[in-house]
């Protein structure tokens, strides 16, 4: 029996790679379809990724709105006028207030560029770099109230080189960002992942703590 597909609207505010690596992976892939495409910025090159990949763009503009949660709210408007069952932050550099977030319960995902739990928050490879760490990487995680704190589903880890630079580091995690947050969609389309709480499931089974991506390159 053939079900919907899953509709999927992405918020970004910039480049909008991790948009293209899912929008790429899911493009064959009749269970999932970006219905939408909001930045907050009209300016993010992710926009014109979209365009052309024939994706609906909208630009919400957080500058004219008094408060957080005046534009939360009107963002919550314009996402739910496309009806998706999956809100994905793609480099959305925004603090989402509890408004937003309680909207989505169980249906809103996040990428960020470490090792969660530790550097929540921006300039995370300059921080890993600072700390000496020999270990990075990125984590896809459910969104909650707690800024980068929801439960983490799956994590890269990237061996911090010699010599790395921050856009050195940057980019080797970016190659990982673009293998697991495709691989968390399609998770979340074929309905094995689930949350209940603050408890992730996997395949009906309780998820103890994050999988760990094998380690792989974007071209395998
Ligand atoms: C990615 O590295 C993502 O993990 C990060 O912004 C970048 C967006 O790149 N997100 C955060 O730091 C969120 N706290 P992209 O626009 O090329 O996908």
């Amino acid at each position: 029996m053939s079900r919907q597909p899953l509709s999927v609207v992405a918020l970004i505010s910039g480049s909008g790679s991790n948009l293209q690596a899912i929008i790429d992976a899911t493009a064959s892939n009749p269970s999932i379809k970006v219905a939408a495409v909001i930045s907050n910025r009209d300016d993010a090159y992710g926009l014109e990724r979209a365009h052309a990949a024939g994706i609906e763009t909208r630009v919400l503009n957080h500058k004219p709105y008094p408060s957080r949660e005046a534009y939360d709210q009107a963002l919550i408007e314009l996402i739910d006028s496309f009806q998706p069952g999956l809100v994905i932050l793609a480099g959305f550099m925004r603090i989402l207030s509890p408004l937003f977030v309680q909207h989505y319960p169980g249906r809103l995902l996040n990428i960020h560029p470490s090792l969660l739990p530790k550097y929540k928050g921006l300039h995370t490879h300059q921080r890993v770099l600072e700390a000496g760490d020999t270990l990075h990487g990125a984590s896809v995680h459910f969104v909650t109230e707690e800024l980068d704190g929801g439960p983490v589903i799956l994590q890269a880890q990237v061996a911090v080189e010699t010599g790395d630079t921050e856009e050195s580091l940057a980019a080797r995690v970016l190659q990982q960002e673009h293998i697991i947050y495709p691989q968390v969609v399609r998770w979340f389309a074929e309905g094995r992942l689930a949350i209940s709480g603050r408890q992730l499931e996997m395949d009906g089974k309780p998820l103890g703590s994050p999988i760990i991506s094998p380690s792989q390159t974007d071209s395998e």
